[in-house]
C-alpha cells in the first residue's frame, strides 16, 4: 500500500504546495448526481440513509467514481450528533432539518453521551468500508459541525433562524455555555472515532459563523473550536483538521490563528490576499469557487476557476467550493472544473 504521504491532500495540509492542487467539493455526494438521487430513492429517511453503512459508503464513493476527486468526504450529516443525543432530527423535503427547539424548553434532557456514541457506530462502519474500498492515494475526510452551528439548530429547531439562538446566548449564557461544552466533548469523541475508523483528514463545518459581534464570535466560535481541537489531540488523533468558519469575514483570520486548526477553508466571499496576511506563514488554505458557477458553466466557470487558482497561488492550496454544491449544478460543469484545475483542458 502506498504510504499516506502519497496523498496529495495530506501533503498540502502538512504545508507543502502541490501543483495542480488536490481537489474535492463540499457536498460532493448529493442531489446534483443522478446516481445519488437513485440511491436516495431506495433509502428510507435521510438519517436512515446516513445510518446504513453500505448505502452511506456507496454514496461517499459515487463522486470519486464519476470524477476522480482527490478526497472522499464521508456521507453523513452534522445533525447526527443532536439526533444521537436524543433530540430527534427529521428532514423535510425542500425545507431542511427540523428538531424540537431547545429555546422552548425550560429543562433540557439529553441521552447519555456513551449511548449517543454507540448510536453513531454505523457512521464509523461506513468509514471503515470506504477506507477499505478507496484507492490509497485518495484521502477520506470525516467531519463534525462546529459547536455553535450545531447549537443553533438545536436551539431554534431549524437552520437560518439564528436571531433566537443569539438572543439566547446573551440572555442565558450559563445554559448556552453548558450546551457548547457538551457539544465540544461529543464532537471530539465523534471526530476521534472517525479517525480511528480510517478518516485521514477531519473538517469542522462552522456554517453559521457569520454576523456575530466580535465578543460573541470569540465566545461562541473561537473558544469552543479551540477546546474541540485540543480535545481531539488529547484523544491521540494526529489527522490534520480543516476549519471552515463560513461567513466569518475578517474574523476568519483570528479563527485560523487561534483555534489550532491546521488549515482554513474559505467561503466564496472571503478576500484571500488580505486574509493571508493575518494568518500564520504558509498556513494551508482551502477554497473557494462560487458554487453558483457550477450551474452557469461556460466561460464564467473557466474564469472563476482561473481566478481561484491565481488567488491561492502563493501557498499550500486545496481547491474546493466556497460552500456546498447545489442540487441545480450540472455534473458536466463539475467535470469541466476538474479539467481546468488539473490543466487537462
Ligand atoms: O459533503 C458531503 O458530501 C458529505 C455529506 C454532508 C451532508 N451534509 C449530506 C447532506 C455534509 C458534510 C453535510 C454538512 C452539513 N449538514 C452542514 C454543513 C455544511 C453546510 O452546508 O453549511 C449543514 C448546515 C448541514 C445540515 C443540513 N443537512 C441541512 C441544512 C440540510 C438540508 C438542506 C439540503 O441541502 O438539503 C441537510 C440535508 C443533507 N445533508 C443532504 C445531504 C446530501 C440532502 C438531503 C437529501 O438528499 O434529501
Amino acid at each position: 500500500m502506498e504510504s499516506k504521504s502519497g496523498m496529495a491532500l495530506l501533503r498540502v495540509l502538512r504545508g507543502q504546495r502541490v501543483n495542480p492542487p488536490p481537489i474535492w467539493m463540499m457536498r460532493q455526494a448529493g442531489r446534483y448526481l443522478p446516481e445519488y438521487r437513485e440511491l436516495r430513492a431506495r433509502a428510507g429517511s435521510f438519517l436512515e440513509f446516513c445510518y446504513a453503512p453500505a448505502m452511506a459508503a456507496e454514496a461517499t464513493l459515487q463522486p470519486i467514481h464519476r470524477f476522480g476527486f482527490d478526497a472522499a468526504i464521508l456521507f453523513s450529516d452534522i445533525l447526527t450528533i443532536p439526533d444521537a443525543l436524543g433530540r430527534r432530527v427529521r428532514f423535510i423535503e425542500g425545507e431542511g432539518p427540523r428538531l424540537a427547539p431547545l429555546i422552548e424548553e425550560n429543562t433540557w434532557r439529553f441521552d447519555d453521551s456513551a449511548l449517543a456514541l454507540r448510536r453513531l457506530a454505523p457512521v464509523y462502519e461506513a468509514a471503515e468500508r470506504v477506507r477499505a474500498a478507496l484507492d490509497p492515494a485518495r484521502a477520506l475526510i470525516g467531519f463534525v459541525g462546529g459547536p455553535w452551528t450545531v447549537a443553533t439548530y438545536m436551539l431554534s429547531g431549524k437552520g437560518g433562524e439564528r436571531e433566537g439562538a443569539r438572543r439566547f446566548a446573551y440572555a442565558e449564557p450559563g445554559r448556552l455555555d453548558a450546551l457548547l461544552v457538551l457539544l465540544v466533548e461529543m464532537s471530539a469523541q465523534h471526530l476521534a472515532a472517525q479517525a480511528k475508523a480510517g478518516c485521514d483528514v477531519l473538517q469542522i463545518f462552522e456554517s453559521w459563523a457569520e454576523m456575530l459581534p466580535e465578543p460573541l464570535f470569540r465566545r461562541l466560535v473561537i473558544e469552543p473550536t479551540q477546546a474541540l481541537v485540543r480535545r481531539v489531540r488529547a484523544l491521540g488523533v494526529d489527522a490534520p483538521i480543516i476549519g471552515f468558519p463560513r461567513g466569518a469575514g475578517v474574523s476568519a483570520g483570528a479563527y485560523g490563528t487561534e483555534t489550532g486548526v491546521d488549515a482554513l477553508a474559505l467561503d466564496h466571499g472571503a478576500a484571500v490576499a488580505p486574509l493571508r496576511r493575518t494568518l500564520p506563514d504558509g498556513m494551508p488554505l482551502q477554497g473557494n469557487l462560487d458554487p453558483e458557477l457550477l450551474t452557469v458553466g461556460g466561460l464564467a466557470l473557466e474564469n472563476g476557476v482561473r481566478a481561484v487558482l491565481a488567488a491561492f497561488a502563493d501557498g499550500p492550496h486545496v481547491f474546493n467550493l466556497g460552500h456546498g454544491i447545489t442540487p441545480q449544478a450540472d455534473p458536466a460543469n463539475v467535470a469541466a472544473m476538474l479539467r481546468w484545475v488539473r490543466g487537462e483542458a
